[in-house]
Order: structure tokens, then sequence, then C-alpha cells
């Protein structure tokens, strides 16, 4: 059990509501969970189904992830659960605001996710003006961040960002400075947006997001279970980060930049070659569990 509980808020990246009781017990408490289309897609009821032959029909696919999600809400604490909306390249805000009210009416706790795009910003703009709890996934530049905080700024609930942790070292590149950068960036804004380390991969992952201060993380399983095994280990006050790969290849560093947080979002440059890339693996995982309808 942990007994030092650390100030970043720990959330299960999964979608089964039987891991999050194991990690749980495993923890003594779980603060929140994330969800998206891959994690539903493997969940253990439905690759059940798959396997007995039947795919589902899209009212199937978001009954029995409203099911999943409502096993998990009563689980976790106040970093509630994150409920992702099935969004491509194509989803226009207003498709994905509609399915975003939906999805906050299925549990008490829920954040709605919506991708770091254009369109993505323009539903979390009117959700948080509607009282909705977004959670901005899919972040890969400082930019992004900057128009996460200028779309929703007002938000009387905390807004959170996922920078994507993983998926920039998989490119060479320290995604950790991600987290790093976004964070010193809003020390100069209202405090409105905290920072969710996200696509964590290592326990180092995991201890340079405690070290940087981020608000909250989502970890999976497999980090959790080495955490615990290697007992808990927590960054010293002088912790440094090996920004290497896991060949240990050194990553390329992620300058800072100087952001003017009170500028409109729009201005803002949003294009990330890996939004787009993660949506489209979203939209892929999301089909794998699909019936093709006539
Ligand atoms: O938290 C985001 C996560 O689910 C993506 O992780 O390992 O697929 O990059 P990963």
């Amino acid at each position: 059990m942990l007994t030092n509980k650390p100030k970043t808020k720990i959330l299960v990246d999964g979608g089964d509501p039987e891991e999050t009781l194991g990690i749980k017990s495993l923890l003594g408490f779980v603060d929140g969970q994330t969800t998206n289309p891959s994690l539903i897609a493997k969940n253990p009821e439905i690759q059940k189904r798959l396997a007995a032959g039947h795919l589902l029909s899209a009212q199937e696919e978001t009954d029995e992830y409203k099911k999943i999600v409502q096993s998990i809400s009563p689980l976790v604490g106040d970093a509630g659960v994150s409920i992702e909306v099935f969004a491509d390249l194509d989803s226009r805000a207003d498709e994905m605001l509609a399915q975003g009210q939906e999805m906050f009416t299925w549990i008490p706790n829920a954040y709605v996710k919506y991708p770091c795009t254009h369109e993505g910003l323009r539903a979390a703009e009117m959700s948080v003006q509607k009282g909705i709890r977004v959670n901005m996934t899919l972040c890969f530049s400082q930019e992004q961040a900057a128009a996460v905080y200028a779309a929703t700024k007002g938000s009387k609930e905390p807004v959170y960002v996922s920078p994507f942790v993983g998926r920039l070292d998989d490119r060479g590149e320290d995604g950790m400075d991600l987290v790093r950068n976004i964070k010193k960036m809003y020390e100069r804004g209202d405090g409105h947006v905290h920072v969710l380390a996200a696509s964590i991969r290592t326990i180092d992952h995991l201890l340079c997001s405690f070290f940087l201060g981020a608000e909250l993380a989502t970890v999976p399983n497999k980090v959790l279970q080495e955490w615990a095994a290697a007992d808990f280990p927590m960054p010293d006050h002088d912790f440094t980060y090996k920004a290497v790969d896991a060949k240990g290849k050194s990553l390329k560093p992620i300058a800072y930049k100087d952001l003017d947080l009170n500028l409109p979002w729009e201005s803002f440059d949003l294009a990330h070659e890996l939004t787009s890339k993660g949506i489209q693996k979203f939209v892929a995982d999301y089909q794998s569990t699909l019936r093709r309808s006539a």
C-alpha cells in the first residue's frame, strides 16, 4: 500500500473496472481514471464478444462504454473519469459537443475528452460555458496547451490538458520536456488548466511527472505494478531525469517557447502530426469492434 501519497493525482489509464479495483487495493486509492477508444476496445467484456464473433453496432459500443465508466465511476476519487468522444479528422465541433453533453450525464464525475484540434477546442470552449468538465487529449505541443488555456478561460471547473509523453519519446523527442514547458508557461496563468501527464510508459516518466509538479498523471496498470514492486520510489530534491529511449539513445530536447496566454486561442498553431495520427489510431481501434452497417 502507498503510504506517502504524492501531490500529483494518480489516475488509471485503462478501460477495465476489474483492473481499476485491483489497482485500488494495490495503492489504497485511485484518484481518477482516463479511458479512450483504444482502451475500451481492449476491455475484456468487449474482447469476449468479439472472440465469439459478435461485432458491435455503434449503439451497442456506446452502451458498453457507458456501462464500463459507470462501473469505474464509484471506484475513483475527485479526479473523475475521463470519457472520450468518438471523433475522426472530419468531426465537427457541434457533433463532438452533442456526444460530450450526453457522456457528461453518464456519471456524476465525468470529464469529457476532446482532441487538441481546432474543432476539439471549439467543442471545449462551448462545453466549459455549459459547465461540462473537459480533458483535452492528444496534446503534443506547447502551442496546443496555450490554446487550451485561452479557449477555456473562465471555466469554473479545472480543465485538464493531456500531454502524451511516450509518443513523443517514440519519435526521438523528450516528451517530458513538453510537460516541463507547459508547467512553466502556465506559471503565468490563472491556474485553471491542470497538467495531466499521459502516455506514461516507465517509472521514470512517472517520477519525473511528480518532480515537475504535474497536477495529475494517468498511468497504465503495468507501470503501476512495476512502481509497487519497486516499493513506490519517489523523486528526491536533486532528481535528474535521464532523457533516453528504451535502447539508451538520447532524446532530443524540446525548446521552451515564450507564448502569450492572453492571445485568442485561434491564433495558436494547433497542427501536430501526432495529434492527427492519434485520432486515426483511435478511429481504427474503435472501428475494429464495429459491425459494418449495411
Ligand atoms: O494516456 C494516453 C494513453 O492511453 C496513450 O498511451 O502508450 O498508447 O501512447 P500510449
